[in-house]
């Protein structure tokens, strides 16, 4: 049989952190690479207490659900993002399949094949794979420590006429950056004039290591206009357990209704029984003191590896030490192709991710994402032993 796949699947490209797991299976290998949270740190028994909550409720919770999501922790979400200055009630939030399906559920009901969406660049890599699944037109957008360049947006809107632009504010994936004041008013402000929707993905916002920061969402700054630019979503993931895979978006009523549409089309609903879990876990656990836990962990876990790399002493090997999230991106030296170190650096049995798989457009090779959350302690040491090992020689040979 001869499989005649779409020309969107014959585009998609394979996630470059998917090909390295293949690479590395079945070796005992330190992973840098994925986005992966502590497990040592996932609230086992809450949530366990949580479930067992959800089953003595009866045979009822294990029913077919609502598309837009359990109600009650919609109700509980809506509290959750008052907190945060996004004002919004439950038919204004859909439960997503992990924000990945948020992502996609958006593109699907407002973009046609040829639209275009503007990114940041670098970004976030599945990002690129829903657009490109979905025929988008990808246009990335020059950006700095700062976050995206506005004039460089103004520039590419009036260019493009973009129908959305994706961007991930706080603590982005990969490069860990927090966007200025500035830049996230400037950017709203465009949007509105230029009458471009923003989708606004903040799953790291929460993991900040100083607990006083305060970073606006762009959802709360364009409420203050007006609203209706902005579509938000997060995640459990990062905060409670990916497994549970439970996201949700908010946004304008006609927008959340057609997602739910599209959702219906997609899985009927979320697992039922994850979202009841969720929102036992919200009523009886205190999940913003566990949040703050993690965050204070991963803060010391990126000083372990900002203290490991320091040790080497590399003059040429950059970074900006990032405010919160989960990565650490590495400026190597100009020239160097992290997609070689990564090959030298599996045969020493540590992984990361290279960072051209990023880039909408014009990668720069001597890029590294690396994950400082997953490992600590001994293990993050040697793995950055191995890592230091391969790029030395590989410095070495150049
Ligand atoms: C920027 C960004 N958006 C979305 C996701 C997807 O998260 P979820 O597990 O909620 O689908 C991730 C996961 O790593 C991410 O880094």
């Amino acid at each position: 049989m001869e499989y005649r796949f779409s020309s969107n699947v014959q585009r998609l490209q394979s996630s470059a952190v998917r090909d390295i797991l293949k690479l590395t299976q079945g070796k005992e290998i330190i992973s840098f690479a994925g986005g992966l949270p502590a497990e040592e740190l996932f609230p086992l028994d809450a949530i366990r207490e949580a479930a067992e909550r959800v089953f003595q409720t009866g045979k009822n919770s294990l029913q077919y659900g609502l598309t837009e999501g359990y109600l009650p922790l919609r109700e509980q979400l809506c509290v959750r993002m008052a907190q945060k200055n996004m004002h919004v009630t439950p038919d204004e939030m859909i439960i997503t399949t992990g924000s990945q399906q948020a992502i996609d559920l958006v593109s699907r009901i407002l973009m046609n094949p040829g639209d275009v969406v503007l990114v940041e660049n670098p970004t976030y890599l599945a990002s690129l794979q829903v657009f490109g699944l979905s025929g988008l037109n990808v246009v990335p957008v020059e950006s700095d420590k700062d976050g995206m360049i506005i004039e460089e947006a103004e520039r590419l809107m009036k260019q493009h006429k973009p129908k959305m632009v994706y961007v991930v504010p706080t603590f982005g994936n990969p490069t860990g950056r927090v966007w200025s004041l500035e830049r996230r008013k400037g950017l709203i402000e465009l949007c509105q004039r230029y009458g471009v929707l923003v989708l606004e993905d903040d799953p790291y916002g929460e993991i900040k290591f100083d607990a006083n920061a305060n970073y606006p969402t762009l959802f709360s700054l364009d409420g203050k206009e007006g609203g209706g630019h902005v579509i938000y979503t997060s995640t459990f993931s990062k905060t409670v357990a990916p497994a549970l895979r439970t996201g949700w978006a908010i946004g304008p009523r006609q927008v959340i209704g057609n997602m739910a549409k599209a959702k219906q089309a997609a899985d009927l609903h979320s697992s039922t029984l994850d979202q009841q879990t969720l929102d036992q876990l919200l009523q009886h656990f205190p999940l913003n003191d566990h949040i703050r836990t993690i965050s204070k962990a991963y803060g010391d876990r990126l000083q372990q590896m900002q203290a490991l790399l320091t040790q080497q002493r590399w003059s040429d090997v950059k970074w900006v030490e990032p405010k919160g999230g989960m990565f650490l991106w590495l400026e190597l030296p100009e020239g160097l192709d992290s997609e070689a170190l990564l090959r030298a650096a599996v045969q020493k049995n540590v992984a990361f991710v290279p960072g051209a798989s990023f880039y909408a457009a014009d990668p720069q090779r001597n890029k590294a994402r690396l994950n400082f959350t997953y490992t600590t302690g001994e293990r993050m040491a040697t793995g950055i032993a191995r890592f230091s090992e391969a790029l030395n020689e590989f410095l070495a040979r150049c």
